[in-house]
């Protein structure tokens, strides 16, 4: 959409830097990831020692540090280090036996690999709406979606905000369903006292570059069973075909290399251990900003952070904001582009509801074939139209930021705020330039 400028606002000074004024300055973000000398050293003594091979904690003394280091954070539940964020969550489902048309209620707002690893198993998505608040699944609507095909409930704690673990157990153990949390973007994040993670019958967590528990790329999964631990290993990780000194004998005649690969190295190993051991740290600095944020927005009216109830401890991985395009009279997007002028780089993180997506819908798809197709096609699952109110008003009307502050970055929060204050004053310059906008 075009921004238009009206002729009584070209001539009066314009303030807003999208209508010609100064900006207000760059938010900057400083390094992420850091990576501590140690660990810089350590990755290299890896690689000059050659330990170039993976295949889990019983060939890799770093790997097994690295697990051992992440079940003490978790509570000394059973961890299994992955390549990605993906691998573990598919490893979840794997290690709880979710697969051939088997269904997992979960939720159309976030990354589209909280679906895809319920795809990459011959399982069916059964998308359920959101709060409108935080962009999470909302546990009330999940009993009127469960069949007798439901295997499991996938929640995701999107942008570090912990979703409703103690109602989503309470409606799991009910229908005697499992629960598999998507935490890839909450390291760390606590709900009523617990971490995430440590509620659901397993859980996966991405430690790609971007995430508050960076590596370069890596994952891990947290399960109190060791069940679901050595089903997910026989999947990914080339187990049970050497000699594991636990490797269940049940299990034995299954184990094969019938495998994905989704072993993770020892460089990155090593990189899991080292960043565990600041992760609190970080936690801290972007509550610490996220709060000075929250703070000096108290007066905004338009753009407001989202409201947690006591006991919800978010991580801010991503900061996310509600829009009020009614009371602003502008769009979201050009909202957007009056902070992005101004030098706060603002973007809408989800583009559409997942079941929207064209690789869903068998009926219509053109593209170069997915694994997936046939499994929907063969389920008569039709995710064309789905209603869903509240994703479909967030993802129309939420702002999305970068927060990746774990150093002292006070001057860019009072930046972020000047700019979005900034934006909200001259609201009205906003709507004559853009006047075909307002929603
Ligand atoms: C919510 C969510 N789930 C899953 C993933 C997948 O993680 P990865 O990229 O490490 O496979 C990501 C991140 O990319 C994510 O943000």
């Amino acid at each position: 959409m075009g921004i238009m400028k009206s002729a009584n606002v070209t001539s009066a000074p314009s303030r807003l830097a999208l209508g010609g004024g100064n900006p207000v300055g760059k938010v900057e973000y400083s390094k992420f990831p850091l990576f501590s000398e140690t660990a810089i050293e350590r990755v290299s003594d890896v690689l000059r020692e050659g330990k170039a091979i993976g295949l889990g904690r019983f060939h890799s003394p770093e790997i097994t540090e690295a697990e051992e280091t992440i079940s003490r954070y978790h509570g000394g539940r059973e961890v299994l280090a992955c390549s990605s964020g993906h691998a573990a969550l598919q490893g979840a489902l794997a290690g709880l036996e979710i697969c051939g048309g088997d269904e997992v209620i979960t939720t159309p707002y976030t990354w589209g690999a909280s679906t895809s690893c319920i795809l990459h198993q011959n399982a069916i998505p059964v998308f359920v709406d959101i709060e409108p608040d935080t962009g999470l699944i909302n546990p009330e609507l999940i009993e009127a979606a469960i069949t007798p095909r439901t295997r499991a409930i996938l929640a995701v704690h999107i942008f570090g905000q912990p979703a409703n673990l103690r109602r989503l157990r309470e409606i799991a153990d009910k229908h005697g369903i499992s629960l598999i949390e998507d935490g890839s973007q909450a390291h760390g994040a606590r709900i009523d006292g617990v971490r995430v993670g440590e509620v659901g019958d397993a859980a996966g967590f991405s430690c790609m570059g971007g995430k508050v528990l960076p590596t370069t790329e890596a994952g891990y999964l947290v399960t109190p069973s060791k069940d679901v631990f050595w089903k997910a290993a026989m999947i990914g990780q080339h187990m049970g075909r050497s000699p594991e000194t636990d490797f269940p004998e049940d299990l034995k005649p299954w184990a094969d290399s019938l495998v994905y690969t989704y072993r993770v190295t020892p460089l990155n190993a090593v990189l899991l251990t080292e960043q565990f051991g600041r992760i609190e740290g970080w936690i801290a600095e972007r509550r610490r900003h996220a709060d000075l944020l929250r703070g000096k927005l108290a007066e905004a009216k338009f753009l407001r952070m989202p409201d947690y109830a006591d006991g919800v401890m978010p991580v801010y991985h991503l900061m996310t904001m509600n829009f009020d395009a009614a009371a602003a009279g502008v769009s979201r997007d050009v909202f957007m582009k009056a902070l992005n002028a101004e030098g706060l780089l603002s973007f809408g993180y989800v583009p559409s509801p997942i079941p929207d997506w064209p690789r869903l819908h068998w009926q219509t798809y053109a593209g170069p074939k997915a694994s997936w197709l046939s499994t929907l096609e063969n389920a008569g699952v039709d995710y064309r139209n789905m209603a869903l109110p509240n994703c479909r008003h967030r993802v129309a009307n939420s702002i999305e930021m970068r927060f990746d502050y774990v150093d002292d970055q006070v001057a860019m929060i009072e930046r972020m705020a000047e700019i979005i204050l900034k934006v909200e004053a001259n609201i009205a310059e906003l709507r004559d330039l853009a006047p075909t906008d307002a929603s």
